[in-house]
């Protein structure tokens, strides 16, 4: 199985800054600018998503530059009574052109579940953004054989008939994998992105092989390339390893021609 390998899929290289950024970290931008090297395919696309704080002054700083800006995660509705929460119109305003939804993180710190994260994804598409959709196992469900199965309950219920190649992007991320320093085998990463590029060519016909599948969890400039270059891997979604513009940069430069 082995659906999409000669398709051309833009590489997607995003920074997921989750809960770290001061207004001091703006000064990061400029230096991983001044470090992309112009042996970078065109088109790989370079994406950072900081704090909802830093959204717009990055969106300042990086106009102009190879790199674009994304949130973490948004509300469903476009406006109203939901204090404390952040409207896709809203994060469309402050410049982004991605958000992240149904992260681990916020599946398990705010109860998320696939039909809130389908809710999200329909909105962000819905304001003219892209949607990166996270889905993985946690260590109990790989343990006990379930991952695909897993896989595959949160993919169905997290997409619909809206999402198409251009508007949707997938990331796997093993729970597992987060943040633990601990990588999945280029093996078991190759595994779940076969499956989910079938899954998608079930769900969306020929436009399933278009989609781009991202890799995350502990992905770092040492393990980029041999990771990056794994069947239907089509980029990354890197956390700790993207606050720093030069192990950002390490990582991005797994993509040059
Ligand atoms: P990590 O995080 O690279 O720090 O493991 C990845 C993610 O959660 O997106």
């Amino acid at each position: 199985m082995n659906q999409g390998s000669n398709n051309k899929r833009t590489p997607l290289v995003a920074g997921n800054w989750k809960m770290n950024g001061l207004k001091d970290s703006i000064a990061e931008m400029a230096v991983l600018d001044s470090l992309l090297d112009n042996n970078l395919p065109a088109k790989c696309e370079i994406l950072i998503c900081p704090p909802f704080t830093l959204l717009v002054s990055f969106n300042h700083i990086l106009s102009g530059t190879k790199i674009i800006i994304g949130a973490q995660d948004s509300h469903w509705a476009e406006k109203g009574a939901h204090t404390g929460d952040i409207s896709p119109l809203m994060l469309a305003d402050a410049g982004c052109e991605y958000v992240i939804v149904g992260h681990s993180e916020r599946r398990s710190d705010h109860y998320e579940d696939s039909s809130m994260v389908l809710k999200k994804a329909e909105a962000v598409i819905n304001a003219n953004m892209k949607a990166i959709i996270c889905v993985g196992e946690s260590e109990k469900e790989r343990e006990a054989g379930a991952t695909l199965r897993i896989i595959e309950n949160q993919l169905k219920k997290s997409t619909s008939k809206k999402m198409n190649s251009q508007n949707t992007v997938i990331a796997y991320e093993p729970v597992w994998a987060i943040g633990t320093g601990k990588t999945a085998s280029v093996k078991n990463v190759e595994e779940v992105h076969n499956f989910i590029r079938m899954l998608l060519c079930e769900r969306f016909g020929e436009d399933g092989n278009s989609f781009r599948i991202l890799y995350g969890g502990s992905v770092k400039a040492a393990n980029a390339k041999s990771l990056m270059g794994a069947s239907n891997v089509d980029g990354a979604l890197v956390g700790g390893a993207s606050l720093k513009a030069n192990d950002f940069n390490g990582i991005i430069t797994a993509y040059r021609k």
